[in-house]
């Protein structure tokens, strides 16, 4: 049997699902690992704990589906994007890698957009302005900050490129997530020498990029042990998890948007030729499918902002030390008792700073309008309303635009839920579409390895053949009538609320 392998570098874990060469999954797992925090709005995760993630979840997959060592035939690899993981030249981590939701290099930004000659000649470079969850900043980060600790780097890779060395021993990343580091022409799909040089960075600090579904190497005879498969494996160059997640909804064709609301919320976008925000609050990045590109917005705290609730407000140590948690279903339910709107409380959802729209690393979260009425489920609702608000900044934009969207289909953890999908119809004003296999990233790293392995011609084949969307959720005129006439408030708090933000911060 020819199996492909799917495994997902998230932020809140690591995912491994095994599927069949028509698109059937055998089995999946899921293991988490820690996020660490420590500074306001710094980010750090480190690579063993997705190792260790990752060599459980493949363990699991293979020994649930029952799969013999040589039944798999190929593995994709997709995971959070942006991330640095710095290298020494033993290939050891030379310190936590800092993360795509990490706030900490504004200066940098500065500093990368007046050595390239200015915001409009860096556009013209990479496709996208410096933001400071991009990969660029955090290398003369490590350049500026950690002086020492950049002189013994020797290579910096993407998350799921950490896991392909240890699993291949090769160095190599794709275009999707390369489009991130802030370092690659996204027009002609190859590092950008030019902005290499105005930056005055080695270009032999980075892997060699390659096409999505492209094989860079097989599996080591110790990863091969370490994981119940045989040196014959293959694993394919594979996606950030965003245009991973686009091509496990089949989002490969003009018309077709997604929306994704995991950690981050993306709205997603294929685009038959590059594109571009003038203002830059999209990014223009490669998609998966060779010769094709994306828009996507991206706001950092989606799942993330419900996540941080339930984490900081709704635990309890309990008297054994056991600890109690309300679970994600319960508050959802007290969200679903209360009325649109949430008896006139709004929520930003800038837990981490934001991106799309603002671009303002100082953004903060903030929960306005609370009256001695309001209780828990209106708290969520908010919550769950200002997220959903945001990726309705994005889909304005894309709209604004002129990119074409004749069809919008929901993914990620918060759409599974419908009552979120439901409130995604009625703030955009739009059916929004479940999907019959609504695995996220891991799904559409299968496909692609699915590609790379032979069993399809390209990946538009592996899409047209397996992904289907199932039954959606249509907009409810009234509901739709609350959020409209709400959304204008919601814009206009951020704005209000900006002086405050860069003051608290400073
Ligand atoms: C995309 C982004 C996030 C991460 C989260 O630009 O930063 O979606 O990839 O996983």
């Amino acid at each position: 049997m020819a199996v492909c392998v799917g495994i997902d570098i998230g932020t809140s874990g690591a995912k491994a699902l095994a599927i069949a060469p028509d698109g059937r999954i055998l089995s999946s797992a899921s293991a988490s690992y820690p996020c660490a925090h420590p500074r306001p709005l710094w980010s750090e995760q480190h690579p063993d704990d997705w190792w260790n993630g990752t060599v459980k979840v493949v363990r699991a997959v293979v020994k649930q589906a029952k799969l013999k060592p040589a039944d798999v035939a190929a593995i994709g690899l997709s995971g959070q994007m942006h991330g640095s993981v710095f290298l020494d030249k033993a290939g050891k981590v030379i310190r936590p890698a800092i993360l795509w939701n990490d706030q900490r290099t504004a200066v940098e930004c500065d500093e990368i957009e007046s050595r390239a000659g200015g915001r409009k000649a860096l556009i013209q470079m990479v496709a996208n302005p410096a933001l400071t969850g991009f990969t660029a900043p955090k290398i003369l980060w490590l350049r500026n900050t950690e002086p020492r600790n950049f002189a013994r780097t020797a290579k910096v890779l993407l998350p799921k490129d950490e896991i392909r060395r240890r699993l291949t021993g090769e160095f190599a990343t794709e275009v999707s997530d390369a489009s991130g580091t802030l370092l690659l022409d996204v027009v002609n799909r190859r590092w950008s020498k030019k902005l290499l040089e105005a930056l005055d960075l080695d270009g032999a600090l980075l892997p060699p990029c390659v096409e999505s579904e492209e094989v860079t190497g097989t599996l080591t005879a110790e990863a091969a042990k370490l994981l119940g498969l045989t040196t014959n494996c293959k694993v394919v160059g594979g996606a950030g998890d965003c245009a991973a997640g686009a091509v496990g909804n089949g989002i490969v064709k003009p018309g077709l948007l997604a929306t994704s609301i995991g950690t981050s919320g993306v709205v997603f976008v294929h685009c038959d030729q590059p594109q571009f925000d003038p203002q830059g609050r999209l990014h223009t990045f490669c998609h998966a499918v060779r010769g094709k590109w994306h828009m996507m917005g991206v706001i950092l705290s989606a799942g993330g902002s419900l996540q941080w609730f339930q984490d900081a407000l709704c635990a309890s140590a309990g008297k054994s030390g056991k600890r109690s948690i309300v679970s994600f279903d319960e508050l959802c339910s007290e969200a679903a008792a209360t009325p649109p709107g949430a008896l006139g409380l709004q929520f930003l959802p800038y837990l981490a700073g934001e991106r799309t729209p603002h671009l303002d690393p100082h953004a903060r979260g903030a929960l306005v309008g609370m009256t001695l009425a309001h209780t828990r489920g209106h708290i969520v609702r908010a919550i769950m309303e200002g997220v959903t608000f945001a990726l309705r900044d994005s889909l304005a934009i894309i709209e604004e635009l002129g990119v074409p969207v004749k069809q919008v289909r929901a993914g990620g953890g918060g759409s599974k839920n419908p009552f979120w999908r439901q409130m995604q119809a009625d703030v955009f004003g739009k059916a929004v579409n479940a999907m019959a296999a609504d695995e996220g990233p891991a799904y559409g790293v299968a496909l692609l390895a699915a590609v790379g392995a032979g069993h399809y011609k390209d990946v538009t084949e592996a899409c047209t053949a397996t992904v289907r969307v199932a039954e959606g959720a249509k907009p409810q005129a009234k509901t739709h009538k609350t959020y409209d006439a709400l959304f204008p408030a919601f814009q206009e708090l951020y704005v209000a609320l900006r002086p405050h933000f860069a003051r608290l911060g400073a």
